[in-house]
């Protein structure tokens, strides 16, 4: 799959956020932090961080964007990332590469992998180093 070329499709995201429910949600973005920090490529941005803090927050981010809760305290995605090494495409691939391993790993079907990877595609641009 080219994840570059995914677009977001907002009302589809809403209808998989309401067929999957919170509590499966939540234990899929937890899976899927486990694997981000455990991966050779980009694991290392993980270090040192509280990992359910994240993955608590990436959970209460996609609830608000597929409409399941109005709230999300957090940081936007475009700023919770200053601080951290430069996050670069390829980087940002192999984040949607382990968010498709884990969506694929929980069952959901190829159409419903690219709702979700569409959303997270769409912060590309906010998240990754210009000209990287
Ligand atoms: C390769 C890409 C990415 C990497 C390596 C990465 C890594 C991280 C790390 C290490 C943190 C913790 C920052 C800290 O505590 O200082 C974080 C926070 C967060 N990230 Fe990412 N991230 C990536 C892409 C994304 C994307 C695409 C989204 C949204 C769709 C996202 C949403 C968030 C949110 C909501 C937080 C928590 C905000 C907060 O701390 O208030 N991240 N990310």
């Amino acid at each position: 799959m080219d994840f570059r070329n995914i677009a977001i499709q907002k009302p589809e995201l809403r209808a998989l956020g309401e067929r999957l429910g919170e509590g499966r949600i939540r234990a899929l973005v937890f899976d899927f932090y486990a694997r981000m920090s455990s991966d050779l490529m980009i694991g290392f941005f993980f270090d040192g961080k509280d990992l359910s803090e994240i993955s608590n927050l990436q959970t209460s981010f996609v609830l608000r964007a597929m409409g399941i809760t109005s709230s999300y305290v957090g940081r936007s995605p475009a700023n919770a990332h200053s601080e951290l090494p430069p996050i670069l495409s390829g980087h940002f691939d192999r984040r949607l590469q382990l968010l498709d391993a884990a969506l694929t790993h929980g069952g959901l079907s190829p159409e419903e992998r690219e709702v979700w990877i569409g959303f997270e595609n769409a912060f590309r641009s906010a998240i990754v180093q210009p000209n990287a």
